[in-house]
């Protein structure tokens, strides 16, 4: 069994507005799985019912609701509180005593690279800052299912990049079943064990891609003409998804 399954997920909102219909899929430690699909295709939907957030129409997810670590398109962080302190939030909550916490707060900020801006507030990080910090703040609870909804949406392309080579290095370090949204098909191939390609709403699987790279995995594969090539299959698939 996989650490997260979906099994025959359909929603259908009260309003009337179908967003999933039939999804079924799986994802096991190790695995980083990435699904792409017009916008509006039910991709967040099925986060938040992968996380408990919405209770599916008809299926099942079986997943240990304690280990997700779940990271939102905005960083949500608290104003009021310095990296520090936003990244020791999750531990906090979790009733984590205050030195644990604060060694794995310091581990974390390390891990994404925000060393030396511990003390700062959001107000003064930059967008690509706040998302390290919120990624810092899940890793804290080492999730064995890590849930992304597009976490590096609003970023620039170089960021972007350096942020999926983090998001990388913490995969290999960390080993988590990993669900990825996202838009970008560079971003999905580069980081995936597996991209999936969503219909338009009502959500379906329409095509799977293995991806040919093993971990860990060099910031050179984007070179490599297999990635080219399945970039361009999977942008083929979309184009199709989206008719
Ligand atoms: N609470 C809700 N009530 C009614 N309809 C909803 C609700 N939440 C989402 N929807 C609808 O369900 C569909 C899927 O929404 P969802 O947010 O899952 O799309 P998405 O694939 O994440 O899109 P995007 O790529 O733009 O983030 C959309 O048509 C949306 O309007
Ligand atoms: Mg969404």
């Amino acid at each position: 069994m996989a650490t997260l399954t979906f099994s025959n997920i359909s929603m259908r909102f009260p309003d009337g507005t179908e967003a999933l219909s039939d999804v079924s899929f799986g994802v096991s430690r190790g695995e980083f799985v990435t699904i792409v699909g017009p916008s509006g295709c039910g991709k967040s939907t099925l986060l938040k019912i992968a996380a408990g957030l919405l209770d599916a129409t008809a299926g099942s997810v079986d997943v240990d609701r304690n280990g997700i670590g779940y990271v939102f398109q905005d960083a949500t962080l608290m104003p009021w509180r310095t990296v520090r302190r936003n990244v020791e939030l999750l531990a906090e909550l979790h009733g984590v005593d205050k030195d644990e916490r604060q060694r794995l707060a310091s581990e974390a900020i390390d891990l994404v690279g925000l060393s030396g801006f511990e003390n700062h507030y959001p107000k003064s990080l930059s967008g690509g800052m706040k998302m390290r910090a919120s990624l810092a703040r899940t890793l804290t609870m080492k999730p064995p299912v890590f849930l992304f909804d597009e976490p590096f949406g609003a970023v620039d392309e170089i960021t972007r990049e350096r942020l999926n080579e983090e998001t990388l290095r913490l995969f290999e370090a960390e080993k988590f079943a990993g669900l990825f949204i996202t838009h970008s098909i560079s971003e999905a191939v580069f980081l995936s064990t597996k991209v999936y390609v969503m219909s338009a709403r009502p959500g379906r699987l329409v095509a799977s891609f293995d991806v040919p790279f093993g971990y860990p995995r060099s910031p050179e594969i984007r070179f490599d003409p297999r990635f080219a090539e399945l970039s361009g299959e999977i942008s083929h698939a979309l184009r199709g998804a989206h008719s």
